[in-house]
């Protein structure tokens, strides 16, 4: 116990995943009214009107200077601070989205009901798994024809791996939608919905399924039915288990709606009730608990300031033990330089202020000017690096073709340096002068083709190569290493930190890769 221990008890730090249209958007503004931050709820929509019209490039560049701020927010719930992270999901998916997956202590996972489990949801699960970070589910738009709940959960567990508790269950669903059940106190939301544009009154709250109340909106038929399902569902999944959710076997599963507001209360309860407050985390020396009083955290995700004009960044910053207070000298330990951390952005309801305090589990955005890399720790002094902030193998690669061959320096520095701020990575094959960028959003090498235009004078386009995905490559013995490189030198290509990666050009090409080297490690993430 420290002085800080109740400050950090009160952090929920979590993030939201999903597939695209699943409900993201309307649920984080669903979350924010009940922060009281009614004015951000708007700048989440304007955010997703702005992302609509978006493969139009300046489109999104307008709306950085909002998305700075909407990349986290923080707002208080019952006696809790809750930070809320983004993990930009339409055109603007990057590795942004996976690495802040890294910085939370928790997931929200929203399910389409209709739609079940779909495939980013899939991909944003496995980064989740890497740190068996604690998961609740929500399955929304139960004010639509969606499939059967039991199918659902049973979907939940085949395809993601993970033993579904349902905490609530849904008493209909579309126009028969009546209410929601809540499975541990009994308790019955009857379900009002709300016109659209109107906000949502919330239902009565009935004591149980023996309230005669029940009756005026189910008919006795249909409430035996109810019975038995319940009966039926309690008995063949698994009761919710607290050890279990925090270690990432089991998730808490809750239905409703999100643009009715409808079972939204339910969840954010129990973020506040089951998640977990920020732990301690693994640096290479040593493991660091929350409430130590020296400052420290790690740098998980870089913006750049898309204005030529201004080519400073933003460094967002998990603080992982101390507190930040305005103008603390903290050590930069990777260039080992001491330095002044002034006007660090923090993100409290939509206000861009100078951030007074700020203790574990809250994020602060740090302006450089390329300095700050991802991964990057700061400290009062201590050298310490944390762990477990991964690049991961890329989905889309492309090669760079310059317009001007004389300026090909120049593209080498200014893709190295993109690079360096985490959003594409570069591989520069063993065999060719080509140089391969990948990413795992494709809006990326827009990204990548307009900055190197405007902060660096290129011109280049990239074109399609034939890789699907690329592995790490380690190896114990230097032997075999050596001779990997030889016979498969025209897949192999160096990362941006000099290190060996293979590309492959199918999975069926890796898969026999893997089994033909059975003496090397193929990892799918590098850490940094
Ligand atoms: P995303 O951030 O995960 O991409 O999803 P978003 O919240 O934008 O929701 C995607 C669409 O699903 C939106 O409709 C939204 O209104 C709708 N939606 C979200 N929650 C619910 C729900 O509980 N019930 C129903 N029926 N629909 C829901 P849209 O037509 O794309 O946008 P809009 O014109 O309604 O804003």
């Amino acid at each position: 116990m420290t002085e800080l221990t109740p400050e950090v008890a009160r952090r929920r730090t979590f993030a939201i995943i999903s597939h695209p249209d699943a409900g993201k958007t309307t649920l984080t503004e669903k979350l924010l009214l009940y922060g009281g931050a009614i004015q951000m709820a708007g700048t989440v929509k304007a955010r997703k009107a702005a992302r609509h019209a978006t493969s139009d490039w300046m489109a999104l560049e307008k709306e950085r200077g909002i998305s700075v701020t909407s990349s986290v927010m923080q707002f208080p719930y019952r006696d809790c601070v809750m930070n809320l992270l983004d993990t930009p999901g339409h055109a603007d998916f990057s590795e942004d989205t996976y690495r802040t997956l890294t910085a939370v202590d928790s997931c929200l996972m929203v399910i389409d009901a209709a739609r079940g489990v779909e495939e980013r949801t899939i991909k944003l699960m496995e980064v989740c798994r890497l740190r068996d970070t604690p998961i609740i589910t929500f399955v929304n738009k139960l004010d639509r024809e969606g499939r059967e709940p039991v199918e659902l959960l049973d979907e939940i567990e085949s395809v993601l791996g993970i033993a579904c508790a349902p905490v609530s269950w849904p008493i209909g669903m579309g126009q028969r939608l009546k209410g929601i059940v809540d499975l541990i106190t009994g308790q019955v939301r009857l379900f009002v919905g709300a016109r659209h544009g109107e906000r949502a009154e919330a239902g009565a709250l009935l004591d149980g399924l023996d309230d005669p109340r029940l009756l005026e909106h189910l008919d006795a038929q249909d409430l035996a039915a109810l019975r038995d399902e319940i009966e039926l569902v309690q008995g063949a999944s698994a009761s919710f288990d607290l050890d279990a959710y925090r270690a990432g076997r089991q998730t808490p599963v809750f239905f409703g709606s999100a643009i009715h507001n409808f079972g939204v209360q339910e969840l954010l309860d129990a973020v506040v009730s089951y998640a977990p407050s920020p732990g301690a985390q693994t640096a290479v020396e040593r493991e660091v608990q929350p409430d130590e009083p020296a400052f420290t955290g790690f740098v998980f995700k870089i913006q750049a300031n898309m204005d030529p004009a201004h080519r400073d960044r933003v460094a967002f910053f998990r603080v992982c033990s101390g507190a930040y207070e305005r103008g603390i000298r903290v050590k930069h330990v990777r260039i080992g330089r001491e330095q002044q951390l002034a006007n660090a952005i923090t993100f409290m309801a939509g206000e861009r202020e100078g951030a007074e305090r700020a203790v574990a589990g809250d994020i602060l955005g740090i302006h450089n000017h390329g300095t700050v890399r991802i991964g990057d720790t700061f400290t009062q002094g201590e050298s310490l690096r944390y762990t477990g902030i991964p690049d991961f193998a890329p989905e889309l690669f492309r090669r760079a073709q310059l317009r001007d061959p004389l300026r090909s320096k120049a593209l080498l520095k200014g893709l190295e340096q993109l690079s360096e701020e985490g959003a594409t990575q570069l591989f520069r094959p063993l065999t060719s002068n080509d140089l391969i960028l990948g990413a795992v959003g494709v809006l990326q090498f827009e990204v990548a083709a307009y900055r190197l235009k405007h902060e660096y004078g290129v011109e280049a386009t990239f074109e399609p190569v034939n890789v699907v995905t690329c592995r790490w490559v380690h190896g114990d013995d230097p032997k075999k290493l050596d001779e990997f490189q030889r016979r498969a030198e025209a897949n192999l290509a160096l990362d941006g930190n000099g290190e060996l990666v293979y590309l492959a050009p199918t999975r069926v090409n890796l898969n026999l890769t893997e089994e033909r080297w059975p003496d090397l490690r193929f990892l799918a993430t590098r850490e940094h």
